[in-house]
Order: C-alpha cells, then sequence, then structure tokens
C-alpha cells in the first residue's frame, strides 16, 4: 500500500487540474483505461461538452447565503446530489484502489455505486468501511447463479439498492486500450468474489426487460437502470419495476455518436421524471454542470473517471479533493444561480448557450 500523504495537495484547484496531475503519474496504460472511449470518442468528446452548450441564466437579489444542496434520492434524504459512478478495476490506479475511494465517499457522506468489477470485492468493501452509503452496480452473467449470489450478497452487505447496467452487452470498440494493450490482470479482479475472471465473455449479452422485472420482483432493494438516452426505454424501465433511471452512455465507452447524457435527459424527464427517480452522468465536471443537470430534471449526479484520477495522485486524499471541489462549486454555483435549494433549480435556470449558435 502506497504511504498516506501527510499534506493534502494545495496546487489543484479543479478537476481538470486534477486530471492533468493524474495524466503525470499514471501509466499509459491505466491512463488509456481511465481516459479512452469508444471509436472515434465523438461520445466521449461531447459529454464534456454538452454541459458547456447550456448557459446559466442566474436569479439575483434572492438573498441567497448557503443554499440547501439536499435531496432525497430512493427515499433517503442525503446532504447533496453527488454519486460516485461504478468504475471496474480501481486496483489498476492505485493500490488503494476501491477502498480509498470508499474511505473519501465516506468522510464525504457520500453514495458510492460499487463495481461488479470492483477490484476489492463488494462485501470485503462493506466490512472495511461500514459507514459508507452504497449501491451495487450489477452485471448479469450468463451463469445465473453467480447473479443471484451477487444480489444476495448486495443484500446482506447493507447495499442500498441496485444498479443494473444495462448498455454493456458487449464492450464497446475500445481503440485507446486496445493500442496500449489494456488487459486485466486478474489480481485486479475482485479476487475471492464470484465474479469470473474472464469477465468480458461472461456477461450475458441476451438480457432483456423482462430480466428487469424478475430481478426487480425479486429483491427487496430498489432497482435503478443504467445507461438510458430515450424517452422509450425510459418508459419501460418505468413499466418493468425498477425505481429509476440513470440516463448515460457509460461514459462515452460503449456506443460511439450517441447522444450525452445532457442531451438526452430532457425527453427521458419529460416521459418519466415524475415517476422515477432520474440521474444522469457523462462529463460532470463542474459545480454549474451538476446543477444545469438538476434544473433539466436529475435528482443527482454520477461523476466517473474524476474519482480515479484523484485516487491514482494520492489514494483516499485525492478522491476526497475531488468530492470537497466540486461540492464547494456546486455551494458557489446554486448562491449565483439564486437558487435556496435544489428544489428551485428547474428549467428556466438554463438556456441553450450563445456561443454555440
Ligand atoms: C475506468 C472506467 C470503468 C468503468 N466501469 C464501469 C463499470 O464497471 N460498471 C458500470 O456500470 N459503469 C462503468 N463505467 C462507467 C461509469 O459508471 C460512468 O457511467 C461514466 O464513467 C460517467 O462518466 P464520467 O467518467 O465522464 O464522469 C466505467 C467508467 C470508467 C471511466
Amino acid at each position: 500500500m502506497a504511504e498516506p500523504r501527510t499534506e493534502p495537495r494545495t496546487d489543484l484547484h479543479s478537476l481538470a487540474d486534477v486530471r492533468e496531475a493524474a495524466a503525470a503519474v499514471l501509466s499509459d496504460r491505466a491512463r488509456a483505461f481511465i481516459n479512452g472511449g469508444a471509436a472515434d470518442e465523438t461520445t466521449l468528446d461531447d459529454n464534456d461538452a454538452a454541459w458547456a452548450r447550456l448557459a446559466l441564466a442566474p436569479r439575483v437579489l434572492t438573498g441567497v447565503t448557503e443554499p440547501d444542496t439536499r435531496v432525497t434520492l430512493l427515499g433517503r434524504r442525503r446532504p447533496h446530489p453527488i454519486v460516485i459512478a461504478p468504475t471496474a478495476f480501481a486496483g489498476l490506479v492505485h493500490p488503494d484502489g476501491d477502498g480509498g475511494i470508499a474511505r473519501a465517499a465516506a468522510d464525504m457522506d457520500t453514495v458510492m455505486c460499487v463495481s461488479t468489477f470492483a477490484s476489492t470485492p463488494a462485501a470485503e468493501l462493506a466490512d472495511r468501511v461500514p459507514e459508507l452509503s452504497r449501491w451495487f452496480q450489477l452485471y448479469v452473467f450468463t451463469d445465473r447463479g453467480v447473479t443471484r449470489e451477487l444480489i444476495a450478497s448486495a443484500e446482506h452487505h447493507g447495499y442500498e439498492a441496485l444498479v443494473l447496467t444495462v448498455d454493456r452487452p458487449v464492450l464497446g470498440v475500445r481503440e485507446r486500450e486496445r493500442r496500449v494493450g489494456v488487459r486485466v490482470d486478474p489480481t485486479h479482479n475482485a479476487l475471492g468474489s464470484p465474479v469470473p475472471v474472464d469477465t468480458s465473455t461472461r456477461v450475458d449479452a441476451s438480457l432483456t426487460w423482462s430480466d428487469l422485472e424478475r430481478f426487480a420482483a425479486d429483491t427487496e432493494l430498489p432497482v435503478l437502470v443504467k445507461g438510458i438516452l430515450t424517452a422509450h426505454d425510459a418508459r419501460l424501465a418505468a413499466e418493468h419495476g425498477a425505481a429509476g433511471v440513470i440516463v448515460s452512455n457509460h461514459g462515452g465507452r460503449q456506443l460511439d455518436t450517441t447522444l450525452s447524457g445532457a442531451d438526452a435527459l430532457p425527453e427521458v424527464a419529460d416521459a418519466v421524471g415524475a415517476e422515477l427517480d432520474l440521474l444522469v452522468d457523462g462529463g460532470i465536471r463542474r459545480g454549474t454542470d451538476v446543477v444545469k443537470a438538476l434544473a433539466l430534471g436529475a435528482r443527482a449526479v454520477l461523476v466517473g473517471r474524476p474519482l480515479l484520477w484523484g485516487l491514482g495522485i494520492d489514494g483516499s486524499a485525492g478522491a476526497r479533493l475531488v468530492l470537497e471541489l466540486l461540492l464547494e462549486e456546486l455551494q458557489i454555483a446554486m448562491t449565483l444561480t439564486g437558487a435556496a435549494s435544489i428544489a428551485q433549480l428547474d428549467p428556466g435556470v438554463v438556456r441553450p448557450a450563445p456561443w454555440n449558435r
């Protein structure tokens, strides 16, 4: 294990700074694995750009001093609307791996969504950081016995929701990974967990809506469907027992040239915003991005790569720095937008940006 730094870094002032610092210390493989996307990376790039295509329309003289960032997610009050996205094989990035992210998440009272392919098995993570608010991200394997075991273990170990990822029946065309030969070393896999080591061949590509219905009926936990980009599929998720959907293109790593989360969110919010908990991810890098997502109908956002950058530079302290920067920016953005609470962030707060014409 890396020695924890005694002093937190004071030279990093934004998630972009953290990204740059991480680029300098990560191996070529780790960098390609984290930062890469699918094919021409059109969607990967657009995930960031799409939030910048929205302009904010602030209200002034509202008297807001300390905005209330609390939200209700899956029926529970949370101090803020930021959730850590599930990311596989954090052990590639830093020896602290998922444990480092979990420690930061617990310190910042942030929900962490733990990947099926976490380097530390979800059960072990729960034992190591019991105070962590945690959701379990589920990939369904062709061996349904393994899947049932994973769900039972998540239920038993205090996971509060299942996040069923539906946009990865097969792996996308990951050229950056192919170029540098990213392979997942079995020691980075969840040793001791029931997850098969040859993971990519075992994910069940034949999953359908009726499978979702069965999972939702068989578990006490609320099920969020991750990887929805259309109103049509969001309605189907609602009809088949989902408690919520995550509007996501998997960080641009799966099907290239899909819509960004920012652009897909409004139609999904129109379709199911009143019935389901709606979350969005992809390219959230600023407090203003969070404000825009919430204004367009999301209850919360997920953040993926920045936690891995932070982990890469400084283990748990780096992951924590990322959460601190984003939460501070959110507070400032809400104050400057004139929103006393999340409920006051409505679609009137955003406009198409003139610099995009
Ligand atoms: C290195 C890496 C690994 C990922 N692994 C998973 C995973 O195991 N399960 C999953 O549902 N999504 C996975 N994702 C997608 C993220 O959960 C999330 O949708 C995406 O990264 C959000 O975009 P952002 O990185 O721009 O914040 C992964 C993303 C990255 C960058």
